[in-house]
């Protein structure tokens, strides 16, 4: 049996760090149901220590969600661990997620801790987690720029206290896959204790490599956990996207032989609900969820995906969500896209001369119109002279 790859939605947590993008409780335990729909294998709902309003809303998510892990993002202290686990009380599964900076520059310049505190810190952390709940992970934050000795150190330190999950995120979005995936495999091949931890991965948009960067991490490293939202949504540039993540796996089975628990047929529904809720419009060629994603346009495209779908699509439409895929007419459609339409608009003709006529007035009208919809094609072949 193929390996299964873990989807950890951080929509509700890394997701509404987006500027523009927070949710109110209802708004998060609405989109947290829809997560559960589509059934996602974890839910970080938020960082429960950040406010009242997210406490409340990792609780009421962690009581209303059955079937996934609900998870709370807490700094590495107490303070913030107990308040996670306090607001994770009633889970029927909780994790703790708890991460400290391990490059030297946010060791230096932003925490202002020498390594050997920040490794100190680290191992007390999850040792006090793990007192608390059974699933810890521990994250060492700006991960792909430390120093790979003291990442080794640190994550060695994190598994032996107990630490379930290992995530390794590239934080600030500067990874190339090759070297990300890379990266993962020499930690695990150099920790003694690696195969006792899920390795997770974690990547940034910065330069537009999250989804590559994820899949080389999984491919190459060797993780079985990929973190990411919905709509790619998060800080400056955004998360690796759970649409894409998840269509890149299942679509290329044959390449990574992973399993996958997700329902796929969710995903748009999931999409429109977290771009009404943040006010993020998603582009029309963002691939799986945009509105052109399954839209075909040209003559011959549109020809070829008539006569056999799969000449221009690589995944069904309806596999995502949508009701089909979508013919557009316009100047570059082909006669035969054009008879199709009419055919289903129930728009009888004859003869081939009818549809000839019909067909040369419709790209007349596709000069001058960038679209045409089905109301312009009936107005156009309402005329005595093509239908009867
Ligand atoms: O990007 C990051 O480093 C994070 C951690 C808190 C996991 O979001
Ligand atoms: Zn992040």
């Amino acid at each position: 049996m193929a390996d299964k790859l873990i989807i950890f939605d951080t929509t509700l947590r890394d997701g509404e760090q987006s500027p523009g993008a927070s949710m109110t409780r209802d708004e998060k335990l609405r989109i947290a149901r829809q997560l559960d729909r589509l059934k996602v294998d974890v839910i970080e709902a938020g960082f429960a220590a950040s406010s009242n309003g997210d406490f409340e809303a990792v609780q009421a998510i962690a009581r209303a969600v059955r079937d996934s892990t609900i998870c709370s993002l807490s700094r590495a202290n107490d303070r913030d661990i107990s308040r996670a686990a306090e607001a994770l009380k009633d889970a029927s599964r909780a994790r703790i997620h708890t991460f400290i900076a391990t490059s030297a520059l946010h060791m230096e310049k932003k925490l202002r801790m020498t390594p050997d505190e920040v490794f100190e810190q680290a191992r007390l952390s999850v040792r006090f987690a793990r007192n608390l709940v059974g699933d810890v992970e521990f994250s060492p934050e700006d991960g792909y720029r430390s120093d790979m000795d003291f990442l080794c150190r640190v994550i060695e330190a994190v598994i032996a206290e107990g630490a379930t999950t290992i995530n390794v995120p590239d934080t600030v979005g500067y990874a190339v896959p090759e070297l990300y995936g890379n990266f993962i495999k020499t930690l695990r091949e150099r920790i003694p204790n690696s195969d006792k931890a899920v390795w997770s991965v974690h990547c940034h948009n910065d330069l537009g490599m999250a989804v590559a960067n994820s899949l080389a991490g999984v491919k190459i490293g060797g993780a079985r956990q990929v973190e990411c939202t919905i709509n790619g949504l998060g800080e400056r540039a955004g998360n690796c996207s759970l649409e894409e993540i998840v269509m890149a796996v299942k679509t290329r089975k044959d390449y990574f032989g992973l399993e996958l628990g997700i329902d796929t047929r969710h995903i748009l529904a999931t999409s429109r609900m977290v771009s009404q809720t943040t006010g993020f419009v998603v582009q029309p060629n963002k691939a799986v969820v945009g509105a052109n994603a399954f839209a075909h346009a040209s003559g011959i495209h549109q020809d070829g995906v008539l006569k056999a779908r799969d000449t221009y699509e690589i995944m069904r439409a309806e596999d995502v969500g949508w009701t089909a895929n979508k013919i557009v007419l316009g100047k570059l459609s082909g006669r035969n896209a054009f008879k199709q339409r009419l055919q289903e608009l129930g728009v009888a003709m004859d003869s081939e001369a009818d549809i000839n006529t019909a067909f040369a007035r419709f790209k007349e009208l596709a000069d001058r119109k960038s679209e045409i919809f089905d109301e312009d094609i009936l107005a156009l072949v309402s005329d005595e002279s093509i239908t009867r």
